[in-house]
């Protein structure tokens, strides 16, 4: 579904991706792993056409990116370490206006606290405003416009960083649930406990190459931890 075929990106001199590969199937929740600067969001950026590749292409649903920009972002949905919304207005307003952006039509309240509750969001927080709302609730608003959309595959940039670990956890299920519903997720992480627990795929980065992909079912925590250590290493 989610799919990057030697990708290249240089910024100026700088090799953001060197020759990176992997394909990310419906079902599956691949985390990538990585220092700061390995590529990560860079990566992201690609697939969401926000930047271009220098050499190689992108794939969603077995069609360019960049040649068919539209088509693409229409199975895509996106959520960013900060979700941004509009402060002023609840959850349920901010799900309503960028529903209507991502579909083309409104739906009814009814609907849309539907798909709040499936966020995972508490109903009676939906008419609060959201500059109120905890990171973790803005994502969950973030998730339910993902829900609206029908989204085929979710990119996420470290969506549970800075959430306390309750809220990550139920954040990781969320994922889970999602990929049940055989989405294909990409998400980028620093938490190895999650990238284990939670997803089906791990991909390994380091200064921009994909230095390892394994299967999270084939490794305990500890091994995961001491191969991440030993490729930041090397
Ligand atoms: N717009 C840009 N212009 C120049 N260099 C960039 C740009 N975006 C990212 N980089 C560089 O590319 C490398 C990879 O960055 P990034 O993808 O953000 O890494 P990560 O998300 O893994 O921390 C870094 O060295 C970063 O400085
Ligand atoms: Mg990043």
């Amino acid at each position: 579904m989610l799919e990057a075929i030697t990708v290249k990106k240089q910024f100026g001199a700088k090799c953001a991706l060197d020759d990176v590969s992997l394909n990310v199937q419906p079902g599956d929740i691949y985390c990538l792993l990585g220092a700061n600067g390995a590529g990560k969001t860079t990566l992201i950026n690609l697939f969401l056409n926000f930047i271009q590749p220098t050499a190689g292409r992108l794939l969603i649903n077995k069609r360019d990116v960049a040649a068919e920009p539209f088509e693409t972002k229409r199975l895509l949905a996106y959520i960013p370490e900060q979700v941004n919304l509009y402060p002023q207005l609840s959850g349920v307003e901010n799900l309503a206006f960028f529903a209507t952006l991502a579909i083309g039509e409104e739906l009814p309240r009814e609907r849309l606290l539907e798909l709040l509750q499936a966020a995972g969001l508490p109903l009676q927080a939906a008419d609060d405003r959201v500059g109120t709302y905890s990171k973790g609730m803005r994502q969950k608003v973030g998730i339910a416009i993902a829900l609206a959309k029908n989204a085929k595959a979710l990119l996420l940039d470290e969506p549970t960083s800075g959430l306390d670990p309750s809220a990550a956890n139920e954040f990781s299920e969320l994922l889970v649930n999602a990929s049940r519903n055989g989405v294909a997720i990409l998400t980028t992480t620093h938490d190895l406990f999650h990238a284990k627990q939670t997803g089906t795929r791990i991909g390994i980065m380091r200064r921009g190459k994909l230095v390892q992909e394994l299967n999270s079912a084939d490794v305990s925590h500890a091994d995961l931890q001491a191969l991440y250590l030993e490729h930041m290493k090397a």
